[in-house]
């Protein structure tokens, strides 16, 4: 697949050297722990694929398998420091299997120090906000992003997991702040998209858009049954929602007749979905980012014949007529 000439039709945060800025790799998984076995190699071989294919966005955090996800992204993108664009957050930590918040902001400064150790550099191109912590105001984190940002640590600042009166209230008019939100076809956060694209408050990079696998083809898709005791995913309540079952019964039975691959698919629903500007799924091995990546066939032929590139809106509408009329209805018919 050559993408090289390939005009994308989502804004860049920060395009450089990307064939595909809107299409991050996510490394939760990727670092080993709680979502299964994961080979380091693969992992490490998974990552030059990416690369390979234009992939240049890389989002981690040092929440993530204690902080085994940085250090793979480290060994694996060595050499490569200034053409990559290395995206990770502070404010959450591990209390034995519990999760704690803590985002003061003296916390947040060891946090992004402590990542840039991990990720072997001297600069974090985005530093974000994980989750905001109930016990600190949001202002005072955001703030001390803004001082890291001032004293040249992090390029950009960002924030993840914002309700939408909290998008209102702390993400300034037309700043395009980096918001990770948690949006697709079982888990949906229409309002929250919303809020950002008023006034342009923030650009939306969409996580967990698989919803941890349920919406892909391994056996996660089976659901609850299908994780290990030690899988972290038995927390999430779609595991174990019988109207996710339901649901899931149908979208798979709609599904095969695209010759496209779910996770592809799912791609493609979120690329004509408003409010979205990067995808960030969380592939574990190379077989799983082909499947994501073979949308890109289809995106590429629509733009065959179109010099300028294809329009954001006109691609929604493209995709929008390409699903069948009742595979449409479907993803677009959740209410969890
Ligand atoms: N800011 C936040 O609060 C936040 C929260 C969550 C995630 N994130 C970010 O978003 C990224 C993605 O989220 P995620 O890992 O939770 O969820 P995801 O991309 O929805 O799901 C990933 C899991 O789905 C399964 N899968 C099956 N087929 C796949 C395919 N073709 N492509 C990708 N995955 C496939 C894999 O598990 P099996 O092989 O075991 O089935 C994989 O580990 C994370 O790595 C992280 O960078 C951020």
């Amino acid at each position: 697949m050559n993408n090289a000439k390939r005009p994308h039709p989502y804004q860049p945060l920060d395009g450089g050297a990307a064939r595909l800025p809107w299409l991050w790799l996510g490394t939760w998984s990727l670092g080993g722990e709680g979502f299964g076995r994961v080979d380091a190699d693969e992992a490490r071989n998974l990552i030059a694929l990416a690369w390979r294919e234009g992939i240049r966005h890389f989002d981690t955090a040092g929440f993530y398998a204690h902080g085994k996800s940085e250090r793979l992204l480290a060994t694996a993108l060595k050499g490569h420091r200034k053409e990559v664009f290395l995206s990770t957050k502070g404010g959450l930590c591990w209390q034995g299997r519990e999760v704690r918040h803590d985002a003061r902001p003296e916390t947040l400064r060891k946090a992004c120090i402590e990542s840039m150790q991990r990720l072997a550099t001297d600069y974090i191109d985005l530093f974000q906000l994980h989750w905001p912590d109930p016990s600190v105001p949001l202002a005072e984190s955001i703030d001390a992003l803004r001082i890291l940002q001032h004293e040249g640590m992090i390029r950009y600042w960002g924030v993840g997991n914002l309700d939408p009166e909290q998008v209102r209230t702390h993400l300034p008019e037309g700043a395009r702040i980096p918001h990770q939100v948690h949006h697709n076809p079982l888990y949906r956060s229409d309002a929250t998209l919303q809020a950002g694209r008023e006034n342009e408050r923030a650009y939306h990079c969409i996580v967990s858009p698989l919803e941890q696998g349920l919406l892909g083809q391994s056996k996660t898709s089976r659901g609850f049954e299908a994780l290990g005791k030690r899988d972290i995913r038995r927390r999430n309540p779609c595991f174990h929602s019988a109207a996710v079952v339901d649901w899931l019964r149908v979208f798979q039975s709609l599904s095969p007749s695209l010759e496209l691959p779910r996770a592809g698919l799912i791609t493609l629903w979120l690329l004509a979905s408003d409010g979205v500007d990067a995808v960030v799924p969380g592939p574990k091995s190379k077989a799983q980012l082909r499947e994501l990546l073979a949308h890109l066939e289809w995106i590429g032929a629509q733009e065959k014949n179109e010099s300028g590139g294809i329009e954001c809106a006109a691609l929604a509408r493209r995709i929008e007529a390409f699903l069948p009329r009742q595979l449409w209805r479907h993803l677009n018919s959740t209410s969890f």
